[in-house]
């Protein structure tokens, strides 16, 4: 029997340089993909996989976050008054039950494995999951759904991963891919950050842990790594020397909305996937495609 992972870790306490000036007042997470803010999109996976308790680690200007898990009741009962019951329905459906979030504050932004560290007194000594809400998926089935259902079988720290041009790992944590099949295999070895020719695959770690408590013990040595920063890669390959890792590729797409392309993309993705907008949207597209050699050349 494993243990049950009831606990999940959103870190939220980046700075978010990539999108200034937008995130100088503003969490990055908050950002919209079509109508919904970045963070929701997580949240709602880890409900999907059955996480009961959600732990935002936040910082300076992200109080906005934690507004946005509460209700609102001068908002609640005007949509009310307005008859305006779908969107309502709409708001309760997404809220955390109450006493089902936790936030603790990361006082300076030393890294995500710092930032991890941060919840450790949260979680307790429980396995967790970790999900970087700067990734979203579209997946039959969530991401984190599929890690839980490798979870079962193995128990352990698990890793979502997903392949990517092998010229372009040296943005990412690479893994190195040991016996079993793509919904659970070992991960025999990993890396912050490779140069293409140094890199075990091309396999990264696209955002997704389920991880052991014993991690807070390695991430209370807070040793720096890649970028000056406390690395949960580094604490990780260490805990390899004594628990075993799990590797999924997960069936599903990613959209990396910490960069500017993988933002925009996720938005043109999640609105076509939408029956009220999709019809609308996409002729807008055509046209926009159709005029663009024209507007190039002008
Ligand atoms: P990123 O490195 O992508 O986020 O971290 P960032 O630093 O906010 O972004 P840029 O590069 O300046 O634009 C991935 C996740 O880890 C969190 C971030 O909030 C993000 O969700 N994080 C990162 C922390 O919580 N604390 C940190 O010290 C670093």
């Amino acid at each position: 029997m494993v243990r049950r992972v009831r606990t999940a870790v959103f870190p939220v306490a980046g700075l978010g340089t990539r999108f200034l000036p937008a995130t100088k007042a503003m969490p990055k997470e908050m950002l919209t993909v079509v109508d919904r803010p970045v963070i929701q999109y997580a949240v709602d996976e880890a409900r999907e996989a059955g996480i009961e308790h959600f732990v935002f680690v936040t910082g300076r200007n992200k109080g906005v976050i934690e507004d946005h898990f509460d209700r609102q009741f001068e908002l609640e009962s005007t949509l009310e008054a307005r008859g305006k019951t779908k969107a309502l329905e709409e708001l309760r459906r997404d809220l955390p039950r109450a006493g089902q979030t936790s936030f603790t504050r990361q006082q300076e932004p030393l890294g995500l494995g710092h930032a991890v560290w941060c919840a450790r007194d949260l979680v307790g000594r429980e396995p967790f999951a970790l999900l970087l809400p700067d990734m979203i998926f579209q997946a039959k089935t969530g991401v984190l759904k599929q890690m839980m259902d490798a979870y079962e079988e193995t128990g352990g720290n698990i890793i979502a991963v997903e392949e990517v041009d092998p010229q372009a790992v040296s943005s990412y944590g690479i893994v190195a891919r040991g016996e079993g099949p793509d919904h659970g295999f070992s991960i025999t070895g990993m890396v912050e950050k490779p140069k293409p020719e140094d890199a075990p695959s091309n396999l990264i770690i696209s955002g997704r842990y389920i991880l052991q408590p014993e991690i807070f013990m390695l991430l209370s040595e807070q040793t720096v790594g890649a970028g000056g920063e406390i690395q949960i890669t580094d604490a990780m390959r260490h805990l390899m020397d004594l628990q075993h890792f799990t590797g999924v590729k997960y069936s599903g797409r990613s959209f990396d909305c910490g960069s500017k392309i993988g933002f925009l993309t996720a938005n043109v993705a999640f609105a076509l996937d939408r029956p009220d907008i999709s019809e609308d949207f996409m002729a807008e597209l055509r046209t926009m495609t159709e005029e663009l050699p024209i507007s190039i050349e002008a």
